[in-house]
């Protein structure tokens, strides 16, 4: 949630505090204000889902200027903070959609209460779109091929589905998806928004690499350093901005878990480990299932890829489904000739081989994810498909 306080008030850096917190995962702009007049117009607060206004005189308050900005953000709660009589102003108050009002006294004990309820009222609004859903894909053990694949699912719903899809690098040691989809470097990443605390899914789009008409590439910081610092809360943010401005998020994630990957698991959908059908990548299997089961997480969330299926030295998949105590929910073809073809040419596997085996496994798995079947796709043109999918979502 973006909560935006506008105090003219010398009690700025006491608000800041208690929103400093008790909104760790928002992002919070603390806008002071000399003299006695709150200047709404006068500061951009537009996308403000909580607008704080700490009035010094409330007399002086443009309550024109408080209804016209709650006339155009009707999702957006309003709470101001006042000194002196309240009774006074609370019909004013309410004639101009302010949901709450406290005096200077009531805001340590009553401020977290209203940021719930405004929370819980973005939430309500929020519901009218359906948020993005956000995906993980980590490897079982090095080398599975988490990376490729992410990213040319990404692409192959954002290409293929018309979905808007944003794939974010979270390897932050040695994020190398961007090279499997696209030789474009903005010189922009993950480094260069993940501390901004005044976010929003434009800014974050605009960070990105636009990698097809409707997938978006957020590439991991470019070296080791600018990684230093990240906080949980931080990826935390930048997934609930993606969230509302995308229908997809897919996060590639290294294979050793750390407080900014678990915390990208926690905020997931589904997760999808990847791995090849040999021992040790079923040993790794077996360690992940471990620690999802320790993090309490559903059996649900969990969908095991197994990947370059058909080498000579596969073992045998019931045998491994047995091991694991769990079935695949895909099974993707080695195609080497195709993904070799797509890595030296830096081009994703849907433009390289549109029709080809690994290219069709990740069509259907698509599919999967937007509920439609495969003879229903044939059959649509574009636009009744786009219906479809907005209905099977
Ligand atoms: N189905 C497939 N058929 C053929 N080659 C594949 C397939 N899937 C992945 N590969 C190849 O496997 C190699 C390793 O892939 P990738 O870098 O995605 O693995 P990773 O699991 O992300 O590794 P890391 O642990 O280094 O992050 C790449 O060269 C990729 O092209
Ligand atoms: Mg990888």
């Amino acid at each position: 949630m973006k909560i935006t306080v506008l105090s003219g008030n010398s009690s700025a850096q006491n608000l800041k505090s208690i929103l400093d917190e008790k909104c760790r995962s928002d992002q919070v702009v603390v806008l002071e204000q000399a003299g006695n007049k709150l200047n709404i117009d006068a500061y951009d607060v537009t996308q403000a889902d909580l607008l704080i206004l700490d009035c010094p005189d409330i007399q002086q308050l443009d309550w024109s200027a408080v209804e016209m900005f709650n006339l155009r953000h009707p999702q957006s709660t309003t709470v101001l903070i006042c000194r002196g009589d309240l009774e006074q102003v609370l019909v004013q108050a309410m004639r101009v959609g302010v949901r709450d009002i406290l005096s200077g006294s009531e805001v340590q004990d009553r401020l977290p209460e209203v940021i719930e309820r405004a929370r819980i009222r973005l939430a309500a609004s929020a519901g009218n779109r359906s948020l993005g859903k956000i995906l993980i894909f980590i490897p079982c053990k090095g080398g599975s091929g988490t990376s490729f694949i992410a990213s040319n699912l990404a692409y192959v719903l954002g290409e293929v589905h018309h979905k808007r899809v944003l794939l974010v690098d979270l390897d932050l040691q040695f994020g190398d998806a961007s090279f499997y989809i696209t030789d474009i470097d903005n010189g922009r990443s993950l480094g260069d928004v993940v501390r901004k605390t005044d976010l929003d899914g434009q800014m974050l789009e605009s960070a990105c690499i636009q990698v097809g008409k409707n997938t978006w590439l957020l590439r991991a910081p470019h070296n080791p350093e600018q990684s230093v610092g990240i906080t949980p809360d931080q990826v935390d943010n930048i997934l609930t901005i993606a969230s509302r401005h995308f229908d997809f998020i897919c996060v590639d994630l290294e294979r050793t878990l750390d407080p900014l990957s678990l915390r990208a698991m926690d905020r997931s959908d589904l997760i999808f480990p990847i791995m090849q059908t040999v021992l040790p990548y079923v040993r790794g299997a077996q360690r992940l299932q471990r620690t999802f089961r320790a993090l309490h997480y559903p059996v649900s969330k969990i969908r095991l890829i197994a990947n370059r299926q058909g080498k000579s030295d596969d073992l045998a998949l019931p045998k491994i489904e047995e091991a694991l105590q769990t079935k695949f929910y895909m099974q993707l073809p080695n195609d080497f000739p195709n993904a070799s073809a797509s890595i030296n040419s830096g081009k994703p596997l849907y433009d390289i081989s549109p029709e080809g085996p690994l290219t069709n496994a990740l069509i259907q798995w698509a599919d999967q994810l937007l509920g439609v079947s495969k003879s229903k796709l044939n059959s649509t043109t574009s636009s009744v498909w786009q219906r479809i999918s907005t209905i099977f979502k």
